[in-house]
C-alpha cells in the first residue's frame, strides 16, 4: 500500500521510519512545506530500508500522493514545555485547512490518519473538511497512552506488555481515562493477577502508573523538546492493521455518535481496525468513576470542538 505522510517533522518522519522498519508499507511519500526537509528525511529513511523490508521511500509534493491508500496527517506545531495539547488547536486548525485540500486533490479516496495535536479535535476537523465517512478518518488518539499504560502495568507485574490488555479512553490529553476496571493480565483482572504474583496494585501504585501515563509527554518534552518514537510506532501499527485488514483492537479516535450522553465527539475507545478503517467500536465495562471521567472528557472535547464553528 502506498502511504503518504504530510508533515516531515519529527512525528511524520518517525512514522515513516517505523513503517519502513516493520514493513508496514511498500511505498512511503513524505510531503512537507519544506521540500528540502522532506527530501532529507526520505533519503535518510531510505538508507534504513536495506536493513529492514523492501519499501520505496521518497519525497514529493501533494501530487505525489496520487494513488495513496492512506495519508498520515502530521503537519502542524508541537507542544512546547508545559503547553497542553488543546492549546495548539487554533494554530493547527489553520494548517489543516490547506493540508486537507491538497491531499484530497491528489488522493480523494485515501483514508486519513490524523497525528497532529490536539488529535481528537483535529480528527473532527479532518472529517468535516474531507467529507469521508467517519470510519475512514482516524486519529491516533490514545494508542500511545494505551501502550504507556500497558508497559507500566507490565513492569509492575513483571510480565510482557503484550500480555496486558488495558485501554486508555477519551481525550489524548489531560482528561484521558485509564480503564482499570477492564484491565487484564493474561485472562485475569490485573488486581487479581497482581495479588497472585505478590505485586499488589495499591492506591499508591495506581497513582504512580496514572502519573506515568498522563504526564509522559510533558516529561519527555522537558528533556528533549518533543516526542516522536512512541507516536511514530503507534501510527505504523495503525497503518499495518489497515493494510493487512488485521481487524486489530486499537484505542483510536473517530467522531463517535454518542459517548456517555455526549453526541458526535471524536475520542478514543477500543475499536476494530481493518481494511475499511474502523469497522466496530467496543465499550469496555467501566467503574462508576471511570464512566464519569469519560463523560467529562467527552464534554471537554465537545466544548473545545464547538469553538471551531
Ligand atoms: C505524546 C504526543 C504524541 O503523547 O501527544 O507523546
Amino acid at each position: 500500500m502506498k502511504v503518504g505522510i504530510v508533515g516531515a517533522g519529527m512525528v511524520g518522519s518517525a512514522a515513516g521510519y517505523a513503517l519502513a522498519l516493520r514493513g508496514g508499507a511498500s511505498h512511503v511519500v513524505l510531503v512537507d512545506r519544506s521540500a528540502a526537509l522532506a527530501a532529507a528525511q526520505a533519503e535518510d529513511i531510505a538508507h534504513a530500508v536495506p536493513f529492514a523490508h523492501p519499501c520505496r521511500v521518497e519525497a514529493g509534493d501533494y501530487a505525489a500522493l496520487e494513488g495513496a491508500g492512506l495519508v498520515i496527517l502530521a503537519a502542524g506545531v508541537a507542544q512546547k514545555p508545559g503547553e497542553s495539547r488543546l492549546s495548539l488547536l487554533s494554530r493547527n486548525a489553520e494548517v489543516f485547512a490547506q493540508v486537507i485540500e491538497g491531499v484530497q486533490k491528489a488522493a480523494p479516496d485515501a483514508m486519513l490518519l490524523v497525528a497532529s495535536n490536539p488529535v481528537d479535535v483535529m480528527t473532527e476537523i479532518a472529517l468535516r473538511a474531507s467529507g469521508l465517512p467517519a470510519a475512514r478518518v482516524i486519529g491516533s488518539g490514545t494508542i500511545l497512552d494505551t501502550a504507556r499504560f500497558r508497559s507500566l502495568i507490565a513492569g509492575h507485574l513483571g510480565i510482557a506488555p503484550q500480555s496486558v490488555h488495558a485501554y486508555v479512553l477519551g481525550e489524548h490529553g489531560d482528561s484521558e481515562v485509564l480503564a482499570w476496571a477492564s484491565a487484564r493480565a493474561g485472562s485475569e483482572p490485573v488486581a487479581r493477577f497482581a495479588a497472585q504474583v505478590g505485586a499488589a496494585l495499591t492506591d499508591e501504585v495506581r497513582a504512580r502508573i496514572d502519573e506515568g501515563v498522563r504526564r509522559a509527554a510533558y516529561r519527555i518534552i522537558e528533556g528533549k523538546g518533543a516526542t516522536w518514537y512512541g507516536i511514530g510506532a503507534g501510527l505504523a501499527r495503525i497503518v499495518q492493521a489497515v493494510r493487512d485488514d488485521q481487524r486489530a483492537v486499537l484505542s483510536v479516535s473517530i467522531v463517535t455518535p454518542g459517548v456517555e450522553g455526549v453526541s458526535d465527539v471524536a475520542l478514543s475507545l477500543p475499536r476494530v481496525v481493518g481494511r475499511d478503517g474502523v469497522v466496530a467500536t467496543l465499550m469496555p465495562e467501566l467503574a462508576a468513576d471511570e464512566a464519569a471521567a469519560l463523560k467529562r472528557s467527552a464534554e471537554l472535547l465537545k466544548e473545545t470542538a464547538s469553538q471551531l464553528v
